[in-house]
C-alpha cells in the first residue's frame, strides 16, 4: 500500500513535528512526511526536520501582508512540488482563508492544547488556570473555517495542579500532544477516519483504559 504523503506546517519549535516525523520514520508506517514548511525563516523546527533528513520549505508569510490569498499560492506550490495529499498543521500560526480550508477539508489536521470545545484561541493554558477547571488536555481535530472548531479525531486529558502555571501546564499537554497527534495521523492513514457531520467516526478504535480524577484526595 502507498503511504500518505503527508506536509507539517510550523511556525516554531516544531515538537509535534518531531513527534510525527518519528512515529512514521519506518518503512511500513502508513504516511511519509515529505516535507516541512515553515511561515517563519527562523523556526527552530527547521533544524530539527533537516537534522530528521526530512526536506524543508520556507514560505514567509512577511511579504503577503495581508494578502492571504497571495500567501496561500505560494504554499499551494510548495506542497504541489512534492505531491502532498495531506497536511498536519504542528503549532502553525497562521490563519488560512476559508477557501483554502475548503480545498483541503478532510485533508487537513490540526493540535490545539485544550480539551475543545473549551478553551479555543490564544492562551488555552491561562483560560483553562482561570476557569479552575481541573483537567485540560490537548485536541487533534480536523480544521474547518472556524478556527478549532472541526471534527475531534483524537483527544488526551491531564490533571491540573494546583500550583500550576500557563508554562507547566502547558509542558504536561505537550507531553499528550505527542502522543495522541502521530495516533491520530495513523488512524487517518490506515483509512479508518470518516467524517459525519461535524463528528469524526472511527473504525476499530475503543476508548482509553482508565479514569483520570483530579484532585486526589
Ligand atoms: C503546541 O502546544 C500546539 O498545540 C500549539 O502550539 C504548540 C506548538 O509547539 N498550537 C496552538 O496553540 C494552535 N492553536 P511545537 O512547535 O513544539 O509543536
Amino acid at each position: 500500500m502507498s503511504r500518505l504523503r503527508v506536509a507539517v506546517l510550523i511556525s516554531g519549535r516544531g515538537s509535534n513535528m518531531t513527534a510525527l516525523i518519528d512515529a512514521m520514520k519506518a518503512a511500513s508506517a502508513p504516511a511519509e512526511i515529505v516535507v516541512v514548511i515553515s511561515n517563519r525563516p527562523d523556526a527552530a523546527g527547521l533544524v530539527r526536520a533537516r537534522n530528521a533528513d526530512v526536506p524543508t520549505a520556507i514560505v514567509d508569510h512577511k511579504p503577503y501582508g495581508k494578502d492571504r490569498a497571495a500567501f496561500e499560492e505560494a504554499l499551494t506550490s510548495e506542497l504541489k512540488a512534492r505531491d502532498v495529499e495531506f497536511i498536519c498543521l504542528a503549532g502553525f500560526m497562521r490563519l488560512f482563508t476559508p477557501q483554502f480550508v475548503t480545498h483541503w477539508y478532510g485533508r487537513m489536521l490540526n493540535v490545539h492544547p485544550s480539551l475543545l470545545p473549551l478553551f479555543k484561541g490564544l492562551d488555552p493554558h491561562g483560560q483553562a488556570l482561570a476557569a479552575g477547571v481541573k483537567l485540560s488536555g490537548a485536541t487533534v481535530h480536523f480544521v474547518t473555517p472556524e478556527t478549532d472548531a472541526g471534527p475531534i479525531l483524537v483527544q488526551g486529558a491531564v490533571p491540573i495542579q494546583a500550583a500550576d502555571t500557563p508554562e507547566s501546564l502547558a509542558a504536561r499537554v505537550l507531553t499528550v500532544e505527542h502522543r495522541i497527534y502521530p495516533l491520530a495521523l495513523r488512524l487517518v492513514a490506515e483509512g479508518r477516519v470518516r467524517i459525519a457531520g461535524d463528528r469524526c467516526e472511527i473504525d476499530d478504535a475503543r476508548a482509553g483504559g482508565s479514569f483520570l480524577i483530579s484532585p486526589e484526595a
